[in-house]
C-alpha cells in the first residue's frame, strides 16, 4: 500500500474547480513530483493532502489511515511535513533559532531533552548545508539559503513524508545539484517526498514517479521517460502534439522555458530580501502545535 493515496480529490471555490477528481500516490522513501501549468491546482491539491483545504469530495489517505478529516496537527504528528511556496520563516530570528523554534513547537513536552535538542538542530543546519549561516537573521540570509532552512524546519518534524511546494526557486544551478542529492539522501533514508517544481531538469533527476496535473485534472502520471514521450503532456504544454522523434525533447525544453518564465516574474525581488513579503511572525508560524500526547 502507497505511504500516501488522495483518491478522486475535488476541490470546488464558488465557481472555480481547482482540483478535479485528482488521484495521486506517494510510495514510502521515494521521490514524486507533481507538476502542471500554473493555476493547475498544484498548491490547492498539497492543501488537501495537509489538511489547510478540505475537499469538496474525495478521500486522502496516509500510512494506512482515512486522514481526509483530520487537523493539520495531527497529520503533522503523524509524520507529515511540507514548506510553503512563499517562504515562512521569522526574519528576525537567527538560522538556527528558526530551526531550534520549530524543533520546540515539534518537541512540545519532549523539550526537557535539553541539550538534546541542541545536538537535532545542529544535525539539521549541517544535513541541510547552512553551517555558515547559522548565526545571521533569516531575513540577511540569500534566498537559496532561506529554501534550505525552509527545508531544516520541515525536517525538524522528522517527517515521513515531506511536501515542497517549489523548493529549488531562489536556488542558482550548483545549490539546485547539492539540494537534488540532498533529497536522493532523504529518500535513502525512507522520508518519501513529494515535490511541486517548476525545475524540469531537477524534477526528471529525481523523481521517481510524476503526476501531472492541467486545470485541475490529473492528466498523466509515469516515470520521468514516460512523461517526456507523453502526448496528452506535450499537448497540456505545447498546444500540440510533434509527430517527429524530437517532439519529447521540444516539450521538455517548452516546460524548461514554460519554468523559466514563471521563475523570471515570481521572483524578481527575491535578490534583495526573501523576506521582501513576509508576514507578521504570528501569522506567519504554520508549523503544527504537539499537545501533551506527543507525536502520534
Ligand atoms: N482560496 C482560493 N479561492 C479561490 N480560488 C482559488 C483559491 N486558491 C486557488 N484558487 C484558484 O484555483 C486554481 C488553482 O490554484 P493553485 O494555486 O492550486 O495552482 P498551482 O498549480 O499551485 O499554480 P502555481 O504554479 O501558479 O503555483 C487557480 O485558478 C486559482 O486561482
Ligand atoms: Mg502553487
Amino acid at each position: 500500500m502507497a505511504l500516501l493515496e488522495a483518491t478522486a480529490v475535488t476541490v470546488q471555490f464558488g465557481g472555480v474547480t481547482a482540483v478535479d477528481n485528482a488521484s495521486i500516490s506517494v510510495e514510502s522513501g521515494s521521490i514524486t513530483g507533481l507538476i502542471g501549468p500554473n493555476g493547475a491546482g498544484k498548491t490547492t491539491l498539497f492543501n488537501v493532502i495537509t489538511g489547510l483545504q478540505s475537499p469538496t469530495k474525495g478521500r486522502v489517505r496516509f500510512r494506512g489511515q482515512d486522514v481526509t478529516r483530520s487537523t493539520v496537527n495531527s497529520r503533522a504528528k503523524a509524520g507529515m511535513g511540507r514548506t510553503f511556496q512563499r517562504l515562512e520563516a521569522f526574519g528576525s530570528l537567527t538560522v538556527r533559532e528558526n530551526v531550534l523554534a520549530a524543533r520546540e513547537i515539534y518537541g512540545g513536552v519532549r523539550s526537557w531533552f535539553g541539550s538534546r535538542q541542541d545536538k537535532t538542530v545542529d544535525e539539521l543546519i549541517d544535513r541541510v548545508g547552512i553551517r555558515q549561516y547559522a548565526h545571521q537573521r533569516a531575513d540577511s540570509v540569500p534566498t537559496g539559503v532561506a529554501r534550505l532552512l525552509e527545508m531544516a524546519r520541515a525536517l525538524a518534524i522528522e517527517p515521513r513524508l515531506l511536501l515542497l511546494d517549489e523548493p529549488s526557486s531562489g536556488l542558482d544551478e550548483n545549490e539546485t545539484h547539492a539540494f537534488g542529492e540532498l533529497l536522493k539522501d532523504l529518500a535513502a533514508d525512507e522520508t518519501a517526498i513529494l515535490m511541486v517544481e517548476h525545475d524540469m531538469d531537477l524534477v526528471m533527476s529525481v523523481c521517481e514517479l510524476i503526476h501531472v496535473l492541467e486545470f485541475g485534472k490529473v492528466i498523466a502520471t509515469g516515470t520521468p521517460g514516460e512523461i517526456r514521450s507523453d502526448r496528452t503532456v506535450q499537448a497540456a504544454y505545447l498546444g500540440f502534439v510533434d509527430e517527429t522523434s524530437e517532439s519529447a525533447e521540444a516539450a521538455l525544453h517548452a516546460l524548461d522555458e514554460i519554468a523559466g518564465a514563471v521563475d523570471d516574474t515570481r521572483h524578481v525581488d527575491d535578490d534583495t530580501s526573501a523576506f521582501g513579503e513576509i508576514l507578521p511572525a504570528e501569522t506567519t508560524m504554520e508549523l503544527p502545535t504537539v499537545d501533551e500526547e506527543g507525536r502520534t
